[in-house]
């Protein structure tokens, strides 16, 4: 049952309030001063409270004060005997609910009055505990939030480092790489036996495929590590192309393969950017594109997608009619270490990371990268890049 608490000095009042309510189930105390107002107030806790303002002792004001301040969620309803409008701002002011004038003819509003307050008190409540729960919650995903930042940048650290390492590594392995290059070529002339030269060039496949693991594991780590700082560099793109494919001319002629270079005649002559960034990329689809393919031509084409006052956009496509792969392998031959069939590495040689250093440079140029694919028909590489012009 609710509980009401009548502090007033007249006893008519404190009666007639008390049978009211009690007839409708409220459970009544009544004070008749402020001070034993107050005392009673803190032993009951009761739901509301209703306080005359003119009393002897302590007034009602005080009271309102005292109870305002200790417990300000408690409704307190001031009734006075005066009506003057000061008093009700003031009491309104220090923190009563509402204000009533005596006498209170219609007992009625004095109900609609206490069962008011009474819903409002509730719902301030309600509000109240829903406000802490979100804050809980939110206190909660915050916290959450924060240590999944804090792992995550753990992680990247961590990974950095990593990278770092396997960059100074990778490089200080091609030293010695580069040695037993070297000196099987100078074996080599210097008229070995046929058994010789069958282990030495078996010798230099080895050395060969090491040292161009031990560059593609250090050409990804720097990027990982972002050690990667583009060149701003003019450079002629027409020249730069042609230069890719003489260098890669005769691996393709020893496979009888044609080798096409089409560029578009809106090209412009100089560009700026990273030339070696660019001729990386270009270098590692055509090895794979001659790589994969048996019969048949491996084309490279340049052209110009978008030109805006100091910038371009190009597109390259690398074109094979080679083994090709399944189309639903596209996205994860871009993955380090993946390749499309498990045999690939014994039939091919290579680890997989060819394409995933490229989708990385690609990226630092601003650009994109897609393929397009036929089992035994042949695969084709499109990716755009944008440089600057003179
Ligand atoms: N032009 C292509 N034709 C057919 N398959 C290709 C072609 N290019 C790439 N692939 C497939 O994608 C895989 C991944 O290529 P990627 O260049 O990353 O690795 P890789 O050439 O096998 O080894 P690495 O480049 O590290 O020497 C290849 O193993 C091959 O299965
Ligand atoms: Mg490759």
């Amino acid at each position: 049952m609710l509980k009401v608490l009548i502090i007033d000095d007249e006893e008519s009042i404190r009666d007639s309030f008390s049978f009211y309510l009690e007839d409708l189930n409220y459970t009544v105390f009544t004070a008749e001063n402020g001070e034993r107002g107050v005392e009673l107030f803190k032993d009951i806790l009761p739901d509301i409270v209703l306080v005359d303002l003119r009393m002897p002792k302590m007034d009602g004001m005080e009271v309102l004060a005292n109870i305002h301040s200790s417990s300000p969620e408690t409704p307190v309803i001031v009734i006075s005997g005066t009506g003057e409008i000061n008093d009700a701002l003031e009491a309104l002011r220090a923190g009563a609910w509402d204000f009533l004038t005596k006498p209170i003819s219609n007992l009625g509003v004095l109900k609609h009055a206490i069962d008011d307050k009474l819903k409002k008190a509730s719902l301030i409540r309600d509000n109240k505990q829903q406000l802490k729960d979100l804050k809980y919650s939110n206190d909660q995903l915050e916290k959450m939030a924060k240590e999944a930042w804090d792992a995550k940048r753990e992680a990247e650290a961590s990974n950095r480092s990593k990278s770092e390492f396997m960059a100074v590594i990778t490089h200080d392995l091609r030293t010695p790489l580069n040695g037993i290059s070297g000196l099987t070529d100078l074996l080599l002339m210097n008229s070995p036996t046929e058994k010789q030269v069958k282990y030495l060039n078996m010798i230099k496949t080895s050395g060969n495929n090491l040292l161009s693991l031990v560059n593609n594991i250090l050409d990804y780590s720097k990027i990982e590590a972002n050690k990667i700082k583009l060149e701003q560099i003019e450079f002629n793109i027409r020249d730069l192309l042609k230069e890719i494919i003489d260098h890669i001319f005769t691996i393709a002629d020893e496979k009888g393969l044609k080798l096409e270079l089409e560029i578009d005649e809106n090209i412009p002559e100089i560009i700026i950017g990273d030339s070696s960034r660019l001729r990386q990329i270009v270098t590692n689809l055509l090895s794979n594109a001659i790589k994969f393919t048996e019969t048949g031509f491996v084309k490279v084409g340049i052209s110009l997608k978008e030109q805006k006052n100091k910038s371009a956009e190009f597109q390259v496509i690398v074109e094979d009619t080679g083994i090709g792969f399944d189309q639903s392998k596209a996205l994860i031959l871009f993955e380090e270490f993946t390749q499309a069939e498990q045999s690939t590495t014994r039939k091919y040689g290579g680890t997989g990371l060819g394409l995933a250093i490229v989708k990385k440079l690609v990226k630092l140029l601003d650009g994109e990268i897609s393929v397009e694919s036929e089992p035994g028909k042949g695969s084709t590489f499109g990716f755009t890049f944008k440089m600057n012009l003179p």
